[in-house]
């Protein structure tokens, strides 16, 4: 990819990151404009979850090099915190539903600091589950509530951009569908989204485009619907 002067709404480039001595992010670049749905792809170990969290400033794995640029603000040249309070959030694999606290709490603690974001009647009226279930401990919900619940949190922050890492894992497919609704509903709301999935297919008949990864380096940006139509390119890196 060619950079512009200009990062558009939200640009990474050139990101390298290692966990310790292992170079794993090996100079990823890619651009969404906002609104936009980007689905990023590819087998296993190609390095999703680290990008998402070298572009979270996790802190693990380490990045050495790189920008990230959100709306303008240059997330590589802040610590993790400020990069959430500037609208990035990640939505990690594990969920991290915080136990002994309800549904409810676990949606009011995300709002206690500023910059607070959706109302939970908003949440609410996007995933009415969590409604129902509200004064229930959220470690006892069921996999796909618990996924409505960690994206309702992110949502209870005022956020540009969300970096959902596998939603769909473990998921019955009416509940990968439920959930694909209510992304479709948050990008109509204006905010962004990179999705990370195994699930390609579904992840492709949602998003806009599609980045596919293999070790740690971008081999495909392009539209989500010409990965769909090309069965060497879903072969090769996806193995579908
Ligand atoms: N904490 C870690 N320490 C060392 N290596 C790691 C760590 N996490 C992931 N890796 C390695 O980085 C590579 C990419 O992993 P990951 O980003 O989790 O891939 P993906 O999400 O695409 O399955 C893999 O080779 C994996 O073994
Ligand atoms: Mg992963």
């Amino acid at each position: 990819m060619t950079l512009s002067d200009t990062p558009a709404y939200f640009s990474v480039r050139d990101i390298h990151a290692y966990y310790g001595e292992s170079y794993i992010v090996q100079g990823v670049s890619f651009e969404i404009n906002e609104g936009e749905i980007l689905a990023l792809l590819g087998r296993n170990g190609a390095g999703k979850t680290s990008t998402l969290r070298a572009i979270a400033r996790t802190g693990d794995p380490q990045v050495t090099q790189g920008e990230i640029w959100l709306d303008g603000d240059p997330l590589h040249e802040m610590a993790s915190f400020e990069a959430s309070r500037s609208g990035l959030g990640l939505v990690p694999e594990d969920r991290r539903i915080i136990q002994g606290l309800t549904v409810e709490e676990n949606i009011k603690l995300a709002q206690i600091a500023p910059p607070v974001g959706w109302s939970l009647d908003q949440i609410y009226e996007l995933f009415p589950r969590l409604e129902e279930r509200r004064k229930q401990d959220g470690v006892t919900l069921s996999g796909g509530e618990q996924q409505m619940l960690a994206i309702g949190r992110a949502l209870a922050r005022q956020v540009k951009i969300l970096l959902l890492d596998e939603p769909y894992e473990g998921l019955a497919p009416v509940i990968v569908q439920e959930i694909a609704k209510t992304l479709s509903h948050i990008r109509e709301q204006g905010i962004t989204t990179v999705i990370v999935e195994q699930n390609a297919v579904a992840a492709l008949k949602l998003a806009d485009r599609a980045v596919i990864l293999d070790t740690g380096t971008v081999v495909y940006d392009g539209s989500a619907q010409s990965v769909l139509d090309d069965e060497k390119l879903r072969a090769e890196y996806l193995a579908i």
